[in-house]
C-alpha cells in the first residue's frame, strides 16, 4: 500500500518552514524515469552559460569541486584541480569532460552524499535546485562536506522541467526564486548569509541568477 502525504511528512521536518504543497511536484513518480533519457542539450542559453562560467572564475572555484545536479556540461571555464560530478543520467555524466569522477545519485530519495567531511573547496549546482525535494537535507549535506570558507553557488534561470519542478518554485517570479534559495540557506546551519545576485540581463537572453554563500569557518 503507498503512504499517504501525511506518512511521508513525518520524514521531512523541513516542510514545517514552508507552505504545504511547497515541496510537491506535478509528476511524483521516480525521478530515475524521467532522466532515464539522455538529454545532450543545454538548458539555458550561451549568455546564461558565459555566465555561470564568469561567476565560477570570479569567485575562484577551484581545487576539489562537487558539481551537483550535473550532467554533460559543468560550465567551468577552466577545468577545477578535481571535479566530481553527480546527477541522474550515467550517459550523461560519462561524457562530462571536466569531470575526474562521477556518480549516479537520486537527491530527492537519498540526500546523504558519500563523501567525506569537508571534502571539497566549492560545490555548484546549475540550473537544477528548483528539482529538489528535500533542498534542506542536501544543503546540510553541502555544508558538511564543504571546507571552511569554501563556496556553495546555486544558478538558475526561469527555464525548467515544469512537471519535476516543485510546485512554489513554479508559484512565484525571478526575485521569488532567489528568496527561496536564499531562505534554503539561511534555515541550514553553516552557511555564512548568502549573497544574491542577477548574472545575465541580456533582453532577449535567458536572465541569470545566482544565490550563494560561504561555509562558516566555526560551527557553533
Ligand atoms: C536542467 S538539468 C541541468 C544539468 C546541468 N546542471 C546543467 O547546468 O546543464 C537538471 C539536472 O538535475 C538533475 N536532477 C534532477 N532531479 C534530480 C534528483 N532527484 N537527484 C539528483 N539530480 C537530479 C538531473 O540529472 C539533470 O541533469
Amino acid at each position: 500500500m503507498g503512504r499517504t502525504r501525511d506518512d511521508r511528512d513525518v520524514d521531512r521536518p523541513h516542510l514545517e518552514h514552508f507552505p504545504a504543497g511547497f515541496f510537491d511536484r506535478a509528476d511524483e513518480s521516480d525521478d530515475a524515469g524521467f532522466y532515464a533519457f539522455d538529454r545532450f542539450v543545454t538548458h539555458i542559453d550561451d549568455g546564461a552559460i558565459a555566465a555561470v562560467g564568469e561567476l565560477y572564475d570570479e569567485l575562484g572555484l577551484d581545487g576539489d569541486v562537487l558539481d551537483l545536479c550535473s550532467s554533460w556540461v559543468s560550465h567551468f571555464r577552466r577545468r577545477p584541480e578535481r571535479l566530481v560530478i553527480t546527477g541522474m543520467n550515467a550517459a550523461e555524466l560519462a561524457a562530462n569532460p571536466m569531470a575526474d569522477e562521477w556518480f549516479v545519485q537520486d537527491l530527492n530519495v537519498d540526500p546523504g552524499l558519500p563523501c567525506d567531511d569537508a571534502s571539497f573547496d566549492a560545490v555548484t549546482c546549475c540550473v537544477s535546485v528548483d528539482y529538489l525535494t528535500r533542498p534542506l537535507d542536501v544543503f546540510a549535506e553541502v555544508a558538511r562536506v564543504l571546507r571552511p570558507c569554501g563556496w556553495f553557488v546555486c544558478t538558475f534561470s526561469n527555464r525548467c522541467f515544469p512537471t519535476k519542478a516543485i510546485r512554489g518554485w513554479l508559484a512565484t517570479g525571478d526575485r521569488g526564486r532567489m528568496a527561496i534559495v536564499q531562505r534554503y540557506v539561511e534555515l541550514t546551519d553553516g552557511f555564512d548569509e548568502p549573497v544574491s545576485q542577477q548574472r545575465a540581463t541580456h533582453p532577449t537572453g535567458d536572465p541569470l541568477f545566482a544565490v550563494m554563500a560561504q561555509r562558516l569557518a566555526d560551527v557553533g
